[in-house]
């Protein structure tokens, strides 16, 4: 497996020329557009590691994976969907097109900007601080590292320049959706986008996700079996945005992407795989990201339909 990830890399190096950094968060134009790099994690702690797999980055809306899982765990599913749905958008992860005419102009899903804002503000805290620890000490617990942690320019940058999750965020108080303090529950968003990782965590929270819940390493439980199913629906239909049908088709597994160049997939029973390419398409998904999953897919079988 070793050297078929190794060759799927090189072949897909060409392909990160196709796409740009993003560049609306400041901070994130300094990305290396020609960095390519993965790592499968399976469920018996296996690992491999392959391309620039040391590659630093910010996961970005890898995190509304698991603002998503705290959210369930802390009010249950009823609640949740309450307020935000679970249908796949066919619009940008930042469009506030739908929030007027939806019903009770609920979020369309949890991966859009405007229900992951919804999810952070359901997760248990009195304020943006303590809804944000909990977010990251799941993450510490997903990922089996407790060094991670925030790239403060990232967070700074997304902070001055977030003025459409601002909207979103305003618009969803004023329809009643977030209860509390916009400004304290962006502020756990845009911490939780801003956390830095490398592909071997990220892979690790995957195989969690694809061990139904279980840390491999530890063999204890972090994600309750029911929320776990949630989440790979969710990703499986949601998790590339307005590309997510496709991804179904050529990939053929659950996934998130993230505009730092992140995508993280799980492939049931089997593996966590995370591949970061900060070039992006112009979707917000990583251009070689994308090209890998598709290679590896085809090479490994790993499509659940
Ligand atoms: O809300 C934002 O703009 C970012 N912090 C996260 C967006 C993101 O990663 C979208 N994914 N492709």
């Amino acid at each position: 497996m070793k050297s078929i990830l190794k060759s799927i890399i090189e072949d897909s190096r060409d392909s990160t020329k196709l796409g740009q950094v993003a560049t609306y968060i400041p901070e994130l134009a300094k990305g290396d557009r020609d960095a390519l790099g993965a790592c499968i994690f399976d469920v018996n702690c296996d690992s491999i590691l392959e391309g620039e797999y040391k590659t630093k980055f910010t996961i970005q809306s890898v995190s509304k994976v698991v603002i998503l899982i705290c959210a369930l765990i802390d009010n249950g599913k009823d609640e949740v969907f309450s307020k935000v749905g679970s249908e796949p958008s066919s619009d940008p992860f930042n469009s506030l097109l739908k929030l007027e005419i939806n019903e009770n102009h609920k979020p369309l899903n949890p991966f859009i900007n405007a229900g992951a804002i919804v999810c952070t503000s359901l997760v248990s805290g009195d304020n943006g601080i303590e809804k944000f620890s909990r977010i990251h000490n799941m993450m510490k617990k997903l990922a089996n590292n407790d060094d991670i942690d925030v790239n403060y320019s990232v967070y700074n940058s997304e902070k001055l320049t977030g003025n459409t999750n601002r909207a979103i965020a305003y618009y969803l108080k004023g329809a009643n959706i977030i209860e509390k303090d916009v400004e304290d529950i962006l502020d756990a968003y845009f911490k939780c986008c801003s956390i830095e990782v490398v592909v071997e965590d990220v892979a690790k929270i995957a195989s969690v996700i694809a061990n139904n819940g279980v840390a491999p390493w530890s063999n204890e439980r972090v994600i309750p079996e029911e929320v776990n199913r949630i989440v790979k629906a969710i990703m499986t239909t949601c998790g590339l945005y307005d590309t997510s049908g496709t991804f179904s088709v050529n990939v053929g597994i659950p996934a998130k992407s993230g505009v730092g160049g992140c995508i993280m997939a799980v492939v049931p029973n089997r593996m966590g795989i995370a591949v970061v390419g900060p070039a992006l398409d112009k979707h917000g998904n990583s251009v070689g990201g994308v090209k890998v999953m598709e290679d590896l897919s085809r090479k490994l079988s790993l499509s659940i339909f």
